[in-house]
C-alpha cells in the first residue's frame, strides 16, 4: 500500500489510527488485543486517559502500538510546554494542543519538545473543533467563516514550527495545497460508503480522505463496534488501495 499512497500526500505507511474511546483500561485493552500494531496506531483521548493515567500508554506501548495522546492541551505557554514534554517522555507517537492557544504557546511547546532527548513525538494542533459552527464562533467573538479561521490557525501552527493539524477531511485539500507536502493532516469523520455516520456531520471515505491530502485517518466506531475489528480494518485498507491505484 505504501507505494500507492502518493496522490496529494507524502508517502506515509500505516495511516489508520483507531480511536480507543472507552471508559476503562480493561475495555481499551480488550479492543487493543484484537488489533495488530503492524496495521494501525491507537488514539487515547481525554476520557480514557483521565480514567487510567499513564498506565494505558505503558500497556499499549508494551504491546507494540504507537499512541496518539489526544489531550488537546490549551493553557499558558509554560504549562502546555511541560505537559507536551511529559507526553514525549512517555514515548507517545503524537500529541496535540489547541492552536487557539496562540503562537507563544505553540512555539514554547515546540522548543520544550525539542529538548527531550531522542524524542520523535509529532506535535500537532487542533484548529476549529468540528462541533463548532459559524454561530458558535461568532458567539465567542470570531465572526468569520469557520474555514477561514481553520486556514488562519493552520498557518499559525505551521509558522510556530508544529508538525501538522487535526482537520476535517473536507478541509484537507485546501490545507494540503496551502501548507505544503510535509505538513501532517490528521482527519477524523471517516466512514466507508454504507457505514453508519453515527454523530459525525461531515464524513468522507478513507481512500478519498487520503487522496485529498490527509496523512492519518482517525477512525473509531467503524472498527471498535465491528463484530470483527480486523476485518473492518481490512475493508478500510482495501478502500484506500482502490482509491490510490
Ligand atoms: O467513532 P468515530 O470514528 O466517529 O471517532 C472519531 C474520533 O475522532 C473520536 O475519538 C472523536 O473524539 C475524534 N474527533 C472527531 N472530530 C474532531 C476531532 C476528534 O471525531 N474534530
Amino acid at each position: 500500500m505504501k507505494n500507492k499512497q502518493e496522490i496529494g500526500s507524502p508517502m506515509i505507511d500505516k495511516p489508520i489510527v483507531v480511536a480507543l474511546d472507552y471508559p476503562s483500561l480493561e475495555q481499551a485493552l480488550a479492543m487493543a488485543a484484537q488489533l495488530d500494531p503492524q496495521r494501525c496506531r491507537l488514539k487515547v483521548g481525554k476520557e480514557l486517559y483521565t480514567r487510567t493515567g499513564p498506565k494505558i500508554i505503558e500497556a499499549l506501548s508494551a504491546k507494540g502500538f504507537e499512541i496518539f495522546l489526544d489531550l488537546k492541551f490549551h493553557d499558558i505557554p509554560n504549562t502546555v510546554a511541560k505537559a507536551v514534554r511529559c507526553a514525549a517522555e512517555m514515548g507517545v507517537w503524537m500529541v496535540n494542543v489547541h492552536a487557539s492557544g496562540g503562537r507563544k504557546m505553540m512555539e514554547q511547546a515546540r522548543h520544550e519538545l525539542d529538548q527531550v532527548k531522542d524524542q520523535r513525538t509529532l506535535l500537532i494542533a487542533v484548529t476549529v473543533l468540528t462541533s463548532m459552527q459559524h454561530s458558535d464562533l461568532a458567539e465567542i467573538g470570531i465572526d468569520i467563516e469557520p474555514m477561514l479561521h481553520v486556514q488562519r490557525l493552520a498557518e499559525l501552527t505551521k509558522q510556530s514550527g508544529l508538525d501538522g493539524v487535526v482537520c476535517s477531511a473536507q478541509e484537507a485539500a485546501m490545507l494540503r495545497s496551502s501548507l505544503g507536502a510535509d505538513f501532517r493532516l490528521v482527519t477524523p469523520g471517516i466512514r466507508l460508503a454504507g457505514d453508519s455516520s453515527d454523530d459525525q456531520q461531515r464524513i468522507m471515505t478513507p481512500g478519498k480522505a487520503l487522496a485529498q491530502g490527509s496523512n492519518y485517518l482517525v477512525i473509531g466506531r467503524p472498527i471498535t463496534k465491528a463484530a470483527k475489528p480486523m476485518q473492518a480494518l481490512l475493508a478500510i485498507e482495501q478502500d484506500i488501495s482502490n482509491a490510490l491505484v
